[in-house]
């Protein structure tokens, strides 16, 4: 079956070329900006484009398309094709049943966070555990029905994951670049049991960007990385899934990490697109939060109001999201201009205590993701989310992706004795009221006993 087709726009000089035109960089030869997809129907000043269904047919049609057997009908992205058009044959679509994923509401983190209702999309919950599988379904079937024998990226350990699992799939070849001991070791161990060439470099993620930025000129390798236009076609599906969940109410907050920026921007494509098109009344404002020590978007916004952007030497314990030298940075302030967020920034200290928070509730996720309620909780502090506005986290990854950090963590071993020597003594409570550290007992019925008693007695934390 054949669908409509498309154009990408530089979202720097608004050059627009076919999509057969592309470089190998996905780089706009005559500014270095970075590419969006467009279609007939977006931007349409006379409305949208006739020969889409109208709203409610769209609303209609996606619902219906879960209850159908067939693979495109069960993915969470592709069950949206309509506004995705990006693939010539639907049926060679590379798909995991991606997507579809939960909207938990988190009652105890909206408590503490000082708000009335508090959501979480945990794209954590797809098939490889981090919401990059939702871009990887679009642009691996853009790889693999354009004849490339080999695609790649560079990575922090999710996209590097979802790449393999979704190449080998497809029957393609796949080659990761990943910092070496700076990710996280389900992470890494996903990229080789999927079968991907697994190279470890010696220096950061913003180094590996360099080096396969050279090798992609050089060779005729799909380049992976989130540049690629159309990982943020199937990135920008989780809005549509969204609000579907909300019965096409739009919260008033939506709340992302930040790291190489290309999420956010995803979101905002995909709630303004269906602004445009009549299936909601407005956007949400799209808020970014980054590690301190990992914040150059932070900065920006703080020193030149997200004019320019000076890269950093990144360094935290989120390793998904220690990058320096984000890719996407300008289509992130453009996200948080266009949608009316804010940009902050959460320390370790409050990361861990957010993803403790997330953990108590029965939810969980991976430190990277969890930057999204301290952050949350800033944003309440300064009055720019009130009590009664619906938030939504974005929990990106899953909590099995960094189980390192959480036993750490639990064990009171995470922090150094000087971090810790950081925190009041409020803090410090709040910490010691989560952690959950395992308990060794020998294997003998009385002992055991007498230590369950003992935990018995200790009042449940409201
Ligand atoms: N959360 C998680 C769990 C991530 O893996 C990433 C990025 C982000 C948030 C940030 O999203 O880059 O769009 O701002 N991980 C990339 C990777 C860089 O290689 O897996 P972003």
């Amino acid at each position: 079956m054949k669908v409509a087709t498309h154009t990408l726009r530089c979202t720097e000089c608004a050059t627009v070329i076919s999509k057969d035109e592309v470089s190998s960089n996905f780089r706009c030869p005559l500014c270095n900006g970075l590419y969006e997809v467009v279609y007939p129907w977006t931007n349409a000043a006379a409305g949208p484009d006739s020969r889409l269904p109208n709203a409610s047919a769209l609303r209609w049609l996606w619902q219906e398309r879960r209850s159908s057997t067939m693979p495109v009908d069960q993915s969470g992205v592709w069950r949206f094709r309509d506004l995705l058009p990006i693939v010539d044959d639907l049926e060679k679509v590379v798909t995991l049943r991606e997507g579809n994923t939960p909207l938990y509401d988190l009652p105890r983190c909206a408590k503490v966070a000082g708000i009335d209702w508090l959501l979480a999309k945990h794209q954590g919950m797809n098939p490889t555990g981090s919401f990059k599988d939702t871009g990887m379904t679009a642009a691996l079937s853009v790889a693999a029905q354009r004849g490339f024998e080999w695609v790649a990226c560079a990575s922090t350990g999710n996209t590097s994951a979802a790449m393999a699992a979704y190449a080998a799939r497809a029957g393609l070849r796949s080659i990761v670049f990943i910092p070496e001991g700076k990710i996280a070791w389900g992470k890494l161990s996903q990229s080789m049991d999927y079968g991907a060439l697994t190279i470890q470099l010696k220096t950061d993620f913003d180094g590996c960007v360099k080096i396969l930025g050279e090798l992609v000129k050089q060779f005729p390798i799909y380049l992976l990385n989130s540049v690629n236009p159309y990982r943020l076609e199937g990135q920008k599906t989780p809005a549509f899934e969204l609000v579907e969940q909300m019965e096409w109410q739009v919260p008033e907050h939506i709340i992302v990490p930040g790291g190489n920026l290309a999420n956010s921007s995803a979101l905002a494509k995909g709630f303004a697109e269906m602004h445009e098109l009549g299936l909601i009344p407005r956007v949400p404002k799209i808020s970014i939060i980054q590690a301190e020590g990992a914040n150059p978007l932070y900065r920006s916004v703080q020193e030149n109001g997200g004019k320019e952007l000076t890269p950093v030497t990144a360094n935290t314990r989120a390793t998904a999201i220690r990058i320096g030298n984000p890719a996407s940075w300008r289509k992130a302030i453009n996200a948080l201009q266009t949608t009316g967020g804010w940009c902050e920034q959460v320390t370790e200290q409050e990361i861990a205590l957010a993803k403790a928070e997330i953990g108590a509730e029965g939810v969980g996720c991976e430190p990277a993701s969890a930057v999204t309620l301290g952050g949350l909780k800033k944003l309440v502090a300064q009055g720019k989310i009130t009590a009664e506005e619906r938030v939504v986290l974005i929990l990106t990854g899953h909590t099995l992706k960094d189980s390192a950090y959480t036993i750490d963590y639990h064990r009171n071993e995470l922090f150094s004795g000087a971090e810790k020597e950081q925190l009041n003594h409020a803090e410090q409570s709040q910490h010691a009221a989560l952690r959950k550290p395992p308990v060794v007992l020998d294997a003998d019925p009385a002992l055991v006993l007498r230590a369950l008693e003992s935990h018995m007695n200790q009042p449940q934390p409201a």
